[in-house]
């Protein structure tokens, strides 16, 4: 019987003291004492390295976080997710986006069917077809080659196909460009279409379900301006869907022969490895995009089969809910040191927030611990230059994860180098700190008066003991790109596992959607309705005059 009973549980109560006495322990007191603390917390998987080192623990907090994983019944848990148990029980679905990247003769049963061959069947499907696109075989409705594609999605339908793109654009076959259209506000369609010719563009609408407000309305808009140029008859070469929904696929006008199909067991937020990763496939091919399988494929081995004590997700799970729940801080920073990288913040939020934004647990009762932390980041170095700031000298810690490849892709001059020096010193930075007396004998150094030094010395001071995890790359292809998606993937399992949530339903989205019908109509002139708060009345009020 699982205890979830946070004050029954032997081992939260263990960490809870042991925080009480560790809270004051400086980390670089910590290296000091053990000269091997960087080789001894440090995991490594083909060319990936986690240096866990620079985090506030010690083996006996180490071990009490795997009693804690262990009382909660991860390794089950894990197991049960690879075994395809319905463990999303609000939506009674099983949960198997690592399928999409298993090996095609692997054998993964759901309801007496092995969902490899429909999964191997889609794959080859997408090969194909991303070979016919970027090679001309399949070409627009005048016979041109298809040259822009435009890939039309919102949330798991977006931001992994945007995301990956970016990170692989060396890949990328000259003369193909990526383009995303995701919001509904017209800005983003108006900006992508006015430059783009429709006898060379190819639509890809990606819809898990099909009934995506946004999405749909994208798409429409699209259809039209094709049709408007080229006539109905052009839409079966320049339109198809990723979806689960047949129906409402063909619904939409889009022939079932153009779409590629996913199933109910693959989360919007996870569905990157299959059909919603069409566009990566045509961009960067369909070679690229099975190494990126690979990638994460190996990450699931990893996952699945390490020792907790060895398992780079799991450890990393673990130093996550050990500042969220024990020194209560909720937030953490995802920081790649790679400008291809930039969308990956964006990409981890849906992830992260989405997935363990939850406060029922899998019981049905509110949980009294904290959840999902707040996700934010950007890319190294700009980000030192706006919001480092905080990391370093603000009130309370912010737990980082550093992630940079030794080798760039574009190996220009010194930078590199540059880049490199950078995130190792932002690391070393956050960890060590400068007393107020050491900021003292520098101004003093530098020539400061006496005056101007006691007047500075503790501005210029910097608390340190601030924790970090590095992830280092050889270089970040897609195979790396595979194994660091799918890590943060099992990372955000395990947390949700710990706080026995749910991590794969998103019903926090609903109520915004609901109400935004009800005010469409009012904003349309359609309907007035007085069944709102004072604020929102007046501000459809304001709208509304300003429309006039
Ligand atoms: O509103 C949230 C959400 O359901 C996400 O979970 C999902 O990734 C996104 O909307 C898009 O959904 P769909 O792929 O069904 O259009």
């Amino acid at each position: 019987m699982f205890c979830f009973n946070n004050s029954q549980s032997k081992a939260w109560k263990k960490l809870q003291n042991l925080q009480k006495h560790f809270k004051k322990t400086e980390m670089s007191e910590l290296f000091e004492k053990d000269k091997d603390r960087a080789k001894k917390y440090t995991l490594e998987l083909s060319d990936l390295t986690l240096d866990y080192s620079k985090n506030r623990f010690d083996d006996e907090i180490l071990k009490a976080l795997f009693e804690l994983a262990r009382e909660r019944n991860l390794e089950e848990k894990r197991d049960d997710m690879f075994n395809a148990k319905r463990i999303n029980t609000t939506e009674h679905r099983a949960v198997l986006h690592t399928a999409l990247r298993a090996p095609s003769d692997s054998k993964i049963m759901l309801d007496g069917q092995n969902v490899m061959k429909d999964i191997t069947a889609v794959l080859a499907k997408m090969k194909k077809f991303s070979d016919d696109v970027r090679y001309g075989n399949f070409k627009g409705y005048t016979g041109k080659k298809l040259t822009d594609i435009v890939n039309i999605g919102i949330g798991g339908s977006d931001l992994g196909p945007k995301m990956i793109c970016e990170a692989l654009k060396k890949y990328q076959m000259k003369g193909m460009h990526c383009h995303f259209i995701s919001n509904i506000d017209g800005t983003n369609a108006y900006e992508v279409l006015k430059d783009l010719n429709p006898e060379t563009t190819l639509f890809i609408v990606a819809s898990k379900t099909f009934t995506t407000i946004e999405t749909l309305t994208n798409a429409k808009t699209c259809r039209k301006w094709l049709i408007d140029a080229l006539g109905e008859h052009a839409v079966s070469k320049h339109f198809v869907a990723l979806s689960t929904n047949k129906e409402k696929v063909s619904e939409f006008g889009i022939d079932p022969e153009n779409m590629f199909e996913f199933w109910d067991f693959v989360g919007g937020r996870y569905s990157v490895w299959g059909a919603i990763g069409l566009i990566i496939a045509i961009s960067v091919g369909y070679e690229n995009f099975e190494k990126l399988l690979k990638g994460a494929h190996e990450m699931d081995e990893h996952f699945k089969t390490a020792p907790l004590e060895q398992n780079i997700p799991v450890i990393m799970a673990l130093l996550g809910i050990w500042y969220n729940n024990f020194f209560d801080i909720h937030r953490y920073a995802v920081i790649p040191y790679d400008e291809y990288l930039q969308y990956l913040p964006s990409y981890l939020q849906q992830l992260d927030m989405e997935s363990n934004g939850k406060s029922v647990d899998k019981d049905g009762h509110f949980v009294k611990y904290a959840t999902g932390p707040v996700l934010f980041g950007g890319a190294g170095t700009n980000v030192q230059h706006s919001f480092f700031q905080l990391l370093h000298q603000g009130t309370e810690f912010v737990p980082v994860d550093f992630i940079v490849p030794a080798i760039s892709h574009n190996e220009i001059g010194a930078h590199h180098e540059i880049l490199l020096s950078n995130v190792l010193a932002q690391s070393e930075a956050l960890m060590r700190g400068k007393t107020v007396s050491e900021a003292a004998s520098e101004l003093r150094k530098a020539g400061k008066s006496e005056d101007e030094v006691e007047f500075l010395k503790k501005y210029k001071s910097f608390t340190g003991n601030r924790p970090s995890n590095t992830l280092l790359f050889k270089k970040i292809d897609a195979y790396a790109l595979g194994q660091l998606i799918a890590l943060y993937e099992h990372k955000v399992f395990v947390q949700g596992a710990i706080w026995n949530i749910n991590s794969f339903d998103q019903m926090g989205v609903e109520l915004g959607k609901q109400l935004a019908t009800n005010i469409l109509p009012e904003i349309q002139g359609k309907s007035f309705s007085q069944s709102h708060d004072g604020s929102t009345l007046s501000l459809i009020k304001k709208v509304k005059s300003f429309r006039k």
